[in-house]
């Protein structure tokens, strides 16, 4: 059992990643902070407590609203467009009675990384803003925690935001840059991987056939929530009924790193010049077997088995 902290900015695959850790046996959610991305940190919790209703999971989840900015003060929320005005594809969810914590994002984080005394994973599909905020209040948090595993970042795959840049990591890229430099043993699944994982329509008929009952309301979610997604995957990309899987794709990797190959990087971010703003900078003179502080890079994933996998959660 790996037991979590999912950072998120809950746009529609970031529900997907939450409702998938949430259903697998494999994974025990200790908390969700949340951050302004796909749309506002507050929206983003909302989303998180209805998802958690939904779920069904059985136990309690504790979710806390953080960064409603960059590190530096700039809000800037995805276009309606790719997520939709409520972040999750503007599906209205049932309304939880659950309250989100009143606490600090980065306190959260902290106090759960010593709370599990070095078995949490941090998982991100989000801004780094967070995290950045949790070290600049304790650098020795990554020492205190197992693995971070952040959806983020493109090497040889084309941006999404810019042509050197991913969303993610172009949203807040000194907080990007703090997080890559800090020594965490930090997984990176970017669009080198996600953007060559699809969920198709086909998939989505199969979840319904063989989903449980409990399952059920999760994967009617799912699929309507993809319509809006689907829509801006053809519109941008061409795509006929199907998406990319960004955030699933994390979640997966974290609870099995198996599915991937990776690539050892000392890597930083650039995050001052504009053009270049949010690309991932590597030294390509360190030498993994001497140095530290290197970046497990995913750059193949076992595409098929992931998705299988992603699915039969909710069987
Ligand atoms: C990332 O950006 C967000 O829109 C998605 O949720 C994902 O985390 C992909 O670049
Ligand atoms: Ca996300």
């Amino acid at each position: 059992m790996r037991r979590i902290l999912i950072d998120a900015d809950t746009g529609i695959d970031d529900s997907i990643a939450i409702l998938y850790a949430l259903t697998s046996p494999n994974l025990r959610v200790e908390g969700i902070t949340t951050c302004f991305g796909n749309s506002s940190a507050a929206q983003s919790t909302d989303n998180c407590l209805r998802l958690i209703r939904l779920s069904n999971c059985g136990y309690e989840v504790p979710v806390v609203t953080g960064a409603e900015h960059t590190l530096d003060g700039a809000i800037e929320t995805a276009p309606v467009h790719i997520h939709g005005e409520n972040g999750i594809g503007n599906v209205i969810l049932p309304e939880s009675s659950q309250k989100p914590l009143d606490m600090d994002a980065a306190d959260f984080i902290i106090r759960k990384a010593e709370e599990l005394d070095g078995e949490l994973i941090i998982v991100t599909t989000g801004r780094l803003t967070n995290l950045a905020e949790a070290l600049q209040k304790d650098p020795a948090l990554p020492k205190k925690v197992k693995r971070v595993v952040t959806m983020g970042g493109c090497m040889e795959a084309p941006g999404n935001v810019t042509p050197v840049a991913e969303a993610n990591i172009y949203g807040d890229a000194r907080a990007a840059d703090i997080v890559f430099r800090a020594g965490f043993h930090m997984i990176l699944v970017g669009l080198d991987v996600t953007a060559k994982t699809f969920i198709t329509e086909k998939d989505l008929d199969g979840a319904e056939r063989y989903c449980s009952e409990k399952s059920r309301g999760a994967v009617a979610y799912i699929r309507e929530a993809l319509k809006l997604y689907f829509e801006f995957h053809r519109l941008t990309q061409g795509m006929v009924h199907r998406s990319f899987v960004h955030d699933p794709l994390a979640l997966l990797i974290a609870e099995d790193a198996s599915l991937g190959e990776y690539k050892m990087l000392r890597a930083g971010v650039e995050y001052q010049a504009p053009a270049f703003r949010g690309m991932i900078l590597t030294d390509n003179r360190f030498q993994s077997e001497l140095d530290h502080d290197e970046i497990a890079v995913c750059v193949r994933v076992d595409s098929d088995k992931a998705i299988r996998r992603l699915f039969s959660v909710f069987h």
